[in-house]
């Protein structure tokens, strides 16, 4: 039976002469791969900065530690974000002593609904950050989500760890705000296995990353540079250690090169699916088609649950080989780990909450064949009523 992997990953070359030359050069933790890599992924995204840290949850968590520190942010401050995503977009406000408020999603892109944000504001106007997400490729609405913060003085991170190379408004996501996130995780669009970055034109903060990233330590790369030890192992911050392997860094390396042929590929993907399932979307809604998605894979919303379950559906799709994972899960409201929000927010966030029981993706990404995806379409109809 044909197998269809939410992701997949295969070396090329390119991957392999470089973890030949790390392996030569006798230097595996954070060295020149990661330098290299940074520099270019911030060019590719349009910021000054990058930073890599070993995955995108440690980046969102020193993005926050950052843009708290540089604006006073105080503990138990609110940060409002989405209820519909990975667990690590709020596992990162709360491990920064902040306390997630959400506003509900947008049902065409599940990402976070400005209108919902601006009623949130109007009744919290004193909320000084904001995380929105830019889910599954698809792009949140920044020039209404920026407009907002600049009225009310809060700042904003971009969670871009889904859209590695999607544009918004002829600009990269994650070059719209104070600092954004990436992760590069096996299933990403770059797949570095565990990896991720931040990216930022603010110069403190990215001194401020750089420093969180290694235990707060005090040092700065003009000191090493210049041998000056004074300041090796002074620590300022409580920091961490999310320092890298070179490894990671050259995958991902390779693979921004690589991007554009990635993305048209899932691009392709998306739209021969669409147009396959087309006959559906009275029971599906189908993804937005767009050259400006990076799609992560492909997500799907059942719209008439009672015509066929989502786990009818899913249990049918895993039988012939084709794997699927809901579309997370309403955090506050559906995630074990948050239930104590569970009372103040159910039935307040209707549409995440429809999504997360509603909603599940497929994979579609640059490994499938023309064959595995006209199989893909071929099993839903099997499958779907008719
Ligand atoms: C929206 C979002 N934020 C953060 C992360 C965390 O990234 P990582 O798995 O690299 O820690 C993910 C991971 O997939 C994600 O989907």
């Amino acid at each position: 039976m044909r197998k269809i992997t939410v992701g997949n990953f295969r070396l090329d070359k390119t991957e392999r002469d470089y973890i030949e030359e790390i392996m030569d050069s006798n230097w595996i933790s954070e060295g020149k791969f990661v330098r290299r890599f940074e520099e270019e992924w911030a060019k590719y995204i349009g910021t000054k900065f990058s930073v890599v840290t070993n995955s995108g949850t440690s980046a969102l968590i020193a993005a926050i530690f950052a843009v708290k520190h540089k604006y006073g942010i105080k503990d138990g401050s609110k940060v409002l974000t989405t209820p519909l995503t990975y667990n690590a977009t709020v596992n990162a406000i709360v491990h920064n002593r902040l306390e997630p408020a959400f506003a509900d999603i947008r049902m065409d892109n599940y990402c976070i609904d400005a209108d919902k944000m601006a009623e949130f504001f109007e009744k919290n106007p004193d909320t000084k950050l904001t995380v929105p997400v830019h889910l599954m490729g698809f792009t949140a609405d920044m020039d209404s989500i920026n407009a907002m913060a600049k009225k009310y003085g809060c700042r904003v991170i971009e969670d871009a760890a889904e859209s590695n190379g999607s544009v918004y408004k002829g600009k990269m996501a994650g070059s719209l705000s104070d600092a954004s996130i990436f992760s590069f995780y096996v299933s990403h669009n770059i797949q570095a296995g565990e990896l991720g970055a931040i990216n930022t034109s603010d110069r403190e903060i990215m001194e401020l990353v750089k420093r969180i990233k290694v235990n707060g330590e005090m040092i700065d790369d003009e000191s090493r540079a210049e041998g000056n030890c004074e300041l090796r192992f002074k620590h300022d911050l409580i920091g961490y250690n999310f320092k890298a392997m070179e490894f990671q860094a050259a995958f991902a390396l390779a693979q921004i090169k690589k991007a554009g042929l990635i993305l048209k590929k899932r691009q392709e993907n998306v739209r021969v699916l669409n147009d396959g399932l087309r006959k559906y979307d009275h029971i599906l809604q189908l993804p937005e088609h767009s050259g400006n998605y990076s799609y992560l894979a492909y997500p799907l919303l059942i719209k008439k649950p009672q015509a066929i379950s989502r786990k009818k559906l899913t249990v049918e799709l895993e039988k012939r080989g084709i794997q699927t994972r809901p579309l997370f899960h309403c955090i506050p409201t559906r995630q074990p780990a948050y239930m104590h929000m569970k009372k103040q927010y159910e039935r307040k966030l209707p549409n995440a909450e429809y999504a997360s029981d509603n909603g599940f993706y497929i994979g579609v990404h640059q490994f499938l064949s023309g064959e595995d995806v006209d199989y893909v379409v071929k099993s839903f109809r099997e499958v779907l009523p008719k």
